[in-house]
Parts: C-alpha cells; sequence; structure tokens
C-alpha cells in the first residue's frame, strides 16, 4: 500500500479531487469530515490528511512514502527527500506587507512578524538589510495592528485576509505552488505505485515520470 500524505484544506481537496477523477476512489472521504486516514476501495493507497508543516516531517522520515506540500514548507526547512513535480495547484505568493498607507520607520531596524523566519531573514540579507523577526504561528497579519511588527511576511493568495485587516502588500518575492515530494527509499522500492501518484496528480498517463 502506498501511504500518502496531504497538507489538510485547500491542497487535499484538490489532490484528492484528482484522484478521484483519475479512479482512485476513497469512499469514506468527504471534506467535512474529522477522520485523518482514508483507504481507497482496492486497498492499494492510503491517504492521511496533516497539518502542512508535518507533510515532509513524514515523508522524510518515511512514516509516509508520498507527500503534496507548498513550497513555503520546503524554502523554510531543509529535508532529504525527493521534490518531484510542481502541481500547478495552491499557488500564492510570499509577500512582505504592512498597514494600508503607513510609512516604514527609518532610523531603526525593521521589525516584521512572520511564520516563515528562515525566508523573511534569507529575503533581507539579499536586500543587505538587518530586520529583527518575530516568529508567529498564524493569524500573522495581527501582528502590524496590535504593535508587534512594522511589518509581516507571509503569504497572500486571494489577497482577502490582508485587505480585510486594512493592510497591502509592499513586495511580492516569491512564487508558490504544490509540490510532490517522495520518500528516497519508496522512490526505489515503491516507483509503480508512486508513478500511478504522479500520473493522477499531474493529469497525464500511468506510462512514467518526467
Ligand atoms: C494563510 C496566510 C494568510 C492567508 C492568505 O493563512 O497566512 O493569512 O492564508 O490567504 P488569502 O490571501 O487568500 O486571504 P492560513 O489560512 O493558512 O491560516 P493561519 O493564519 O492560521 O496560518
Amino acid at each position: 500500500m502506498l501511504h500518502i500524505a496531504l497538507a489538510k484544506g485547500r491542497i487535499s481537496e484538490q489532490v484528492i479531487a484528482f484522484l478521484e477523477a483519475a479512479g482512485i476512489h476513497f469512499p469514506e472521504y468527504n471534506e467535512t469530515s474529522r477522520k485523518l486516514i482514508f483507504v481507497d476501495d482496492t486497498d492499494s493507497f492510503k491517504i492521511t490528511l496533516v497539518k502542512s508543516p508535518d507533510v515532509p516531517v513524514y515523508v522524510e522520515r518515511g512514516a509516509a512514502d508520498v507527500g503534496v506540500v507548498g513550497k513555503d514548507i520546503l524554502e523554510e526547512h531543509s529535508y532529504s527527500l525527493y521534490e518531484i513535480c510542481d502541481l500547478g495547484v495552491g499557488r500564492c505568493r510570499m509577500a512582505v506587507a504592512g498597514i494600508k498607507g503607513r510609512f516604514l520607520p527609518t532610523g531603526r531596524r525593521l521589525v516584521v512578524g512572520t511564520k516563515y523566519p528562515a525566508i523573511a531573514r534569507k529575503y533581507y540579507a539579499s536586500l543587505g538589510e538587518r530586520v529583527d523577526i518575530v516568529p508567529l504561528n498564524g493569524s500573522v497579519e495581527l501582528a502590524p495592528l496590535v504593535g508587534l511588527s512594522d511589518v509581516i511576511v507571509d503569504i497572500v493568495e486571494s489577497g482577502n485576509t490582508l485587505r480585510e485587516n486594512g493592510l497591502e502588500a509592499l513586495t511580492f518575492f516569491m512564487d508558490l505552488s504544490a509540490r510532490l515530494i517522495v520518500n528516497k527509499g519508496a522512490f526505489r522500492f515503491k516507483r509503480k505505485a508512486i508513478d500511478r501518484i504522479i500520473a493522477c496528480t499531474k493529469g497525464g498517463t500511468e506510462d512514467g515520470m518526467d
């Protein structure tokens, strides 16, 4: 059985739709269920739904053979696994954002609130700027509003979260999308099943991989 770890939410819904369209059915799956494990009707594929930062952890350690996760997670940490392809779903961008119309401070270091400290640090280092990073776990848009930071570095998809909280994107600096990742051992020993998943998720044939 091939074990597939999916980032819970937008990505998992899209990937399960790809698999269903390609004839791999998960009879117990529905978007509102609290269940976390689903097996297909031929007992060949098992899906587990996990928090997105945990997907590469599962795959690297062999708790899952294959995973689908946003490129943001793969950029934030380094993992020993194969990144096979861009699935073209879950497209969004990494941005610096701040309170709409507000000037940034001068004469002191910029304070940056983010769920992505490594990405933010690397971005500002590439500009030759030293900043103070405030690591956060979510609802990052709050940080400038409550005086925790001057700006945020976060992903922007529709832009609704920024707009509805009175923020605006100042710079977009990284394009992101969902990636198929594979455990190194599984890539050697479960190649046939993995090729089938690659074909399904890319909408291609089952003859092989790129
Ligand atoms: C992400 C991101 C933004 C939002 C962007 O948060 O951190 O808050 O989505 O999407 P939008 O541009 O379409 O509004 P997520 O939904 O993962 O929740 P979180 O804040 O709890 O991390």
